[in-house]
């Protein structure tokens, strides 16, 4: 459904009688639940296949909404004052009083909070005058929705509304950050660049890829096409197609001929969802730089490139070998 007033007015009464609505957010789109409703938020997870205990994002319209699930501290509030409303997701303790379900967090002492800055999901997040848990529109495991179409196709049924509010404007999820006692640490790149977090509270630690238990439900697979990935390909193989960045001229698609990183992140999900319905052997990736978005872009491919599999996500296959 269009993303007009009425249907934003409809979308919010669905979401406080206990339904499913996608959203689009900047970052990518969103299956929203009521997050005081236990039953609600347990759809969410029935919806997407996703594990129990992988927590969700708690969506407000507002910074003190935010801070009424999660508590604040000096930090927090220098963020959201900087990137709220925007892509950034807080890690905070979990205020009890909230009324959170369970499931959200997965029985944590912790949640995350975040304000997004699309309209549409503003107006809705008004709307509805409670917390929104929403993780990314998509089936576990595969590539998030940057258009409302792609979770028409792919969530089905169990959706009550998809409002649609157009390609998103980001196209990767949002940064996930950490703020419970200590430095901060970095749970997810994101929307946010570190630099930028970096610009406005000082360091943040970034764990290492053997700490998963840091950040539940960041699956080192994930994100993932059917089509194998072959990462840092200077060119395509005969039987690839090839996902380019600035010149590639053998590139099926081009994630930024220019070079421009946020072209390319909005462009990314999109086009893997391209190459993927291609039929070829494998998908060859241009190098990305590593600094800015393309940290997040770096982090997409790298998750995609360990979960693709025919099969879907986690069998761990590995069928597309770098020539040697
Ligand atoms: O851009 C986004 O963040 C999108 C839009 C819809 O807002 N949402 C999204 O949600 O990407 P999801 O569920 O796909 O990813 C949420 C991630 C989890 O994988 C987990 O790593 C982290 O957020 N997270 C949530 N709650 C947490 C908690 N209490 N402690 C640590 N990490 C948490
Ligand atoms: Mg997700």
């Amino acid at each position: 459904m269009r993303a007009t007033a009425a249907g934003i007015h409809q979308a919010a009464a669905h979401l406080r009688n206990g339904r499913l609505v996608a959203f689009p957010t900047e970052t990518v789109y969103g299956l929203g639940a009521d997050a005081t409703n236990a039953d609600a938020v347990g759809q969410v997870f029935q919806a997407k296949n996703r594990p129990a205990g992988h927590p969700l994002i708690i969506h407000t319209a507002t910074m003190a909404g935010a801070f009424a699930v999660g508590a604040d501290d000096p930090a927090a509030t220098r963020l959201a004052e900087r990137f709220w409303p925007g892509p950034l997701t807080l890690v905070l303790p979990l205020r009890s009083e909230a009324g959170i379900a369970d499931a959200v967090t997965g029985g944590r002492a912790t949640v995350a909070v975040r304000v997004p800055r699309h309209p549409v999901a503003a107006a809705l997040l008004r709307a509805v005058g409670r917390p929104v848990a929403a993780p990314s529109a998509n089936p576990h495991g595969r590539l998030s929705p940057t258009e409302a179409q792609h979770v028409r196709d792919e969530l089905g049924p169990a959706v009550e509304l998809v409002l649609d509010g157009g390609p998103t404007e980001i196209g990767l999820e949002s940064t996930v950050l950490e703020l419970v006692g200590g430095r901060p640490v970095l749970l997810r790149a994101g929307g946010v660049t570190v630099e930028e977090l970096e610009a406005a509270i000082g360091p943040v630690d970034e764990p290492g890829a053997d700490e998963p238990a840091r950040a539940p439900g960041m699956l080192r697979q994930h994100y993932a096409p059917r089509t194998p990935l072959r990462l840092d390909a200077d060119d395509p193989l005969p039987d690839e197609v090839y996902l380019g960045f600035g010149a590639a001229p053998g590139a099926t698609c081009n994630l930024s001929p220019t070079g421009d990183l946020e072209e390319a992140a909005r462009n990314l999900f999109v086009m893997l969802r391209r190459l993927d319905s291609a039929g070829a052997r494998c998908i060859a990736v241009a190098p990305i730089p590593d600094h800015h978005l393309g940290r997040a872009i770096n982090d997409r491919l790298r998750r995609a490139e360990r979960g693709a599999t025919p099969d879907g996500p986690g069998s761990g296959q590995t069928v597309c070998e770098r020539p040697s």
